[in-house]
């Protein structure tokens, strides 16, 4: 009987339950009123009685190893349940759907990393300013078309039509914080300023009163046109990639003396001349120049011996190139088709 008993522990410990059908037939074969732990019970009565004690022992211990095996199982499996055999177990998890970043985000991430590569700091100003950031200081004239209430959001105009330094306005555009940079710091200066500027204009397509800048201002001793132009071709390489070409036009700005623009190639019709580049070939990136030595006076900089040059760039106008967009309103609309194609690598 104990040889009998060794056995069929042995059995029971090397039964594998892997399924749902074997477990049925280990608890048949070993535990049900048939099985043959049972038989044993039932030949227990035949053991002589000086083998009763061990015998019972080793029988009980049987039996519950087979019980405890029985229901460990059992639990594993009832859990495992839920997955039924169609299951394919190597397929992947559902995706957490992470959001995306919107397109204006990325290029101005993308910016900041092109030009803090180039050693540029970045600098912040507000959005609400006075007068003088704006316009004053930067060597607008009194008369000057911008400061017309038909273009500027002004919260505070001391009187009628004359400017007051005193003004309070929503900034126009970014090139204020390069007067709050040059107030506070001496050269050498290297900064980019990335903001939202509001202009009093109707909503279309190409225009809208609310739009993202970034600024760039570098100022030190003997800083030259070269120096600017070497740095935007860098830059337009870096964010539309090796075949792009950049333009510089002669341009006019208040605070920039030569000013230009820069134009990049038309990536939509590959130069051919279409309707976004209005048959041109050309599209305009940005506003630059070397900062007018007023300018420099003005903020407290010594025009003898310091330059610089500064530059404006839209990003809106950037993201619309660089995506093939064509109308400035898909930025603000939120629409989630719309958002969903972008991807950043940055997070
Ligand atoms: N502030 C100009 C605008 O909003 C852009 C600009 C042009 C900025 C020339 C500059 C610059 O710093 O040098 O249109």
């Amino acid at each position: 009987m104990i040889a009998r008993i060794a056995e069929l522990r042995k059995d029971v410990e090397d039964f594998q339950i892997s399924g749902a059908d074997l477990l049925e037939q280990f608890r048949i074969r070993y535990l049900s009123k048939k099985g043959s732990i049972s038989t044993l019970f039932e030949g227990f009565r035949n053991v002589p009685p000086e083998e009763k004690r061990e015998t019972g022992r080793l029988l009980n211990e049987l039996k519950q190893l087979a019980t405890d095996k029985y229901n460990e199982h059992r639990e594993r499996l009832s859990f495992a349940e839920t997955v039924t055999s169609e299951t394919d177990l190597s397929r992947p998890a559902w995706p957490l759907r992470a959001g995306t970043r919107h397109p204006i985000s990325i290029i101005r991430y993308q910016v900041i990393d092109i030009f803090s590569r180039m050693g540029f700091t970045v600098s912040e100003g507000p959005e609400i300013e006075d007068d003088n950031h704006v316009f004053t200081l930067l060597n607008f004239a009194r008369d000057h078309p911008a400061r017309d209430m038909q273009d500027t959001f002004f919260i505070r105009k001391s009187s009628g039509v004359e400017s007051h330094p005193d003004d309070v306005l929503l900034r126009t555009h970014t090139s204020s914080v390069q007067v709050r940079v040059m107030e506070k710091e001496q050269p050498p200066i290297r900064t980019i300023s990335p903001g939202r500027v509001f202009r009093n204009e109707a909503v279309s397509a190409r225009a809208h009163c609310i739009f993202h800048q970034v600024e760039g201002l570098y100022i030190a001793e003997n800083v030259s046109f070269a120096d600017l132009r070497q740095t935007l071709l860098y830059f337009a390489v870096e964010l539309f990639g090796k075949d792009v070409r950049i333009r510089l036009r002669p341009s006019y700005f208040p605070f920039t003396e030569p000013s230009a623009e820069m134009d990049i190639n038309c990536n939509l019709c590959g130069g051919e001349g279409c309707s976004v580049c209005k048959g041109t070939g050309w599209l305009e990136l940005l506003g630059c120049g070397m900062v007018d030595p007023n300018v420099l006076e003005a903020c407290g900089i010594d025009s003898e011996k310091y330059t610089g040059y500064a530059f404006g760039l839209g990003i809106e106008r950037a993201a619309m190139l660089k995506y093939g967009v064509n109308d400035l309103r898909l930025y603000f609309e939120n629409d989630i088709r719309f958002l969903n194609q972008f991807r950043s690598e940055i997070l």
